[in-house]
């Protein structure tokens, strides 16, 4: 009898078991060499990870709560997840490269995610994606309803043209950056007066842009170089998106805690420049401020003292300081016109020798944040190779040979500085450290030239 009871009493227990497992396994789905079969009627949310990479522990339980929101407001995309380093044919083909990527998958194409790993950001970008391309705005409540909640707004003026047929090919690729609309031109404000229709607009700064062909270029590039404000908040996300426009980086490094004269009168100096000179530099500058030098030195590998002002290549690295403090917007014009003339000295850049110094700077700042974090394991990690390479080169000498010694020195202290970079991380454990890192690396990466990382959108043929 006891028996009986105790079992009834475990399969009760199994099946709250295995229906707690089928509620949390429903949100994320496990996938696994299936997927490339099943996947082609979803869209679906993909967190590519390896199970020993530290960044995809941190993600994961973001990811459950993406997968948990996404089904309480009846998203029509699923979250998944999938083990590339179990299924690491599946993965190349998507073209996983690092590990978590996030993807959305739908139809043909893999749309990259890039932002922050927020949970707020993540289901913005997927409902964003997943959605329709093009958005129409039927109404003016529409319409202002649309600019309240977008501080950059696309929209296109007009009926079926080879424009529209442009726009929307465009817009397919950009909709991972930002949204896309169409209206017919009764829904525009009033204070907007069109050339000629149809037209693309960008509503942005209080005010409106039509985009000109001939003075322009092709559409993707001004979308691509007009999807900014024209002043930003810049952080390094901004910095690392920024990189795909190519332009030329305006910022006052500053403390934005500190209200002193001098840190907001730079700002208002940029934001001045922005606004009156919009004409003359949009096309080449992005404007904005940064929070903080920190990460602009460990970018630059520079020591900028706060409050100043430096100007960002991101196509090659370089970055111009002034030679003389800038005092108005007149000083920082000027500056700028002597970039474009070409009589600023231009420092850093993405030469070989800057790739050295990147390396030996990043070795540099890991064992700083070792012993800052932790001095005795710092003593004892560094310290016990240092002291076997001693002991060796002791041996060595003493046996009276030489050779071998030299060689064997750098490679140690190389292999040792590599392993600590995962701990040096993790024992800060911050998550800005983790993008700082990141957008350095994929900084320099995309300077190199390689245009993979450069196309964010990636055409898939099964
Ligand atoms: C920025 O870098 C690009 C690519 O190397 C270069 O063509 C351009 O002249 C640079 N701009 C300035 C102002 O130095």
């Amino acid at each position: 009898m006891v028996a009986r009871k105790r079992e009834r009493r475990s399969l009760l227990w199994a099946t709250v078991a295995a229906f707690i497992l089928a509620v949390n396994a429903s949100f994320v789905e496990d996938l696994d060499d299936s997927f490339k079969e099943n996947r082609k009627d979803d869209i679906w949310l993909v967190d590519f990870y390896a199970p020993w990479c530290g960044h995809c522990k941190k993600l994961e339980p973001v990811w459950n709560e993406v997968g948990k929101e996404m089904q309480s407001i009846g998203s029509p995309v699923k979250v998944g997840k999938m083990d590339a380093t179990s299924y690491s044919s599946i993965a190349s083909e998507f073209g996983v490269r690092g590990y978590p990527t996030i993807k959305l998958l739908k139809g043909d194409l893999a749309y990259n995610y890039r932002g922050a790993r927020t949970k707020d950001d993540i289901i913005e970008f997927a409902n964003r994606v997943a959605g329709p391309v093009i958005r129409p705005l039927p109404s003016q409540q529409m319409f202002e309803h649309v600019q309240k909640r977008h501080r950059v707004l696309f929209v296109y003026i007009g009926g079926e043209s080879p424009l529209k047929e442009k726009y929307i090919e465009v817009a397919s690729e950009l909709i991972v950056y930002t949204y896309f609309f169409s209206a017919s031109e009764e829904v525009l404000p009033e204070y907007v007066t069109l050339p000629e229709m149809p037209a693309v607009l960008v509503f942005k700064d209080g005010t409106y842009f039509v985009y000109d062909e001939y003075e322009d270029g092709d559409l993707s590039s001004w979308i691509n170089r007009e999807r900014f404000q024209g002043y930003l908040n810049v952080d390094g996300f901004t910095l690392y998106e920024l990189g795909d426009t190519g332009k030329l980086v305006a910022i006052a490094v500053i403390d934005d805690k500190k209200f002193s004269a001098e840190h907001t009168r730079l700002k208002s100096i940029i934001q001045e420049v922005a606004k009156d000179y919009r004409d003359h530099f949009h096309r080449n500058f992005q404007f904005g401020h940064m929070d903080g030098n920190e990460y602009i030195n460990s970018l630059l590998m520079d020591d900028l003292k706060i409050p100043t002002v430096v100007v960002l290549n991101t196509s090659n690295q370089q970055y111009f300081l002034p030679n003389k403090p800038i005092e108005n917007s007149e000083d920082m014009v000027q500056f700028i016109n002597e970039i474009l003339e070409g009589t600023v000295e231009a420092q850093g850049g993405d030469g070989i020798l800057q790739r050295i110094k990147r390396i030996i700077y990043d070795a540099k700042s890991t064992v700083g944040s070792v012993f800052k974090s932790s001095p005795l394991l710092g003593c004892f990690l560094f310290g016990l190779p240092l002291g076997v390479i001693s002991i060796m080169c002791y041996g060595i000498c003493t046996a009276d040979t030489e050779g071998g010694a030299g060689e064997a020195e750098p490679l140690t202290e190389e292999t040792a500085g590599r392993e600590l970079t995962d701990e040096g991380t993790e024992g800060t454990d911050e998550g800005t450290e983790e993008e700082q890192e990141g957008t350095a690396e994929e900084a320099i990466e995309l300077a190199s030239g390689e245009q993979e990382q450069k196309t964010i959108l990636e055409k898939k043929k099964d």
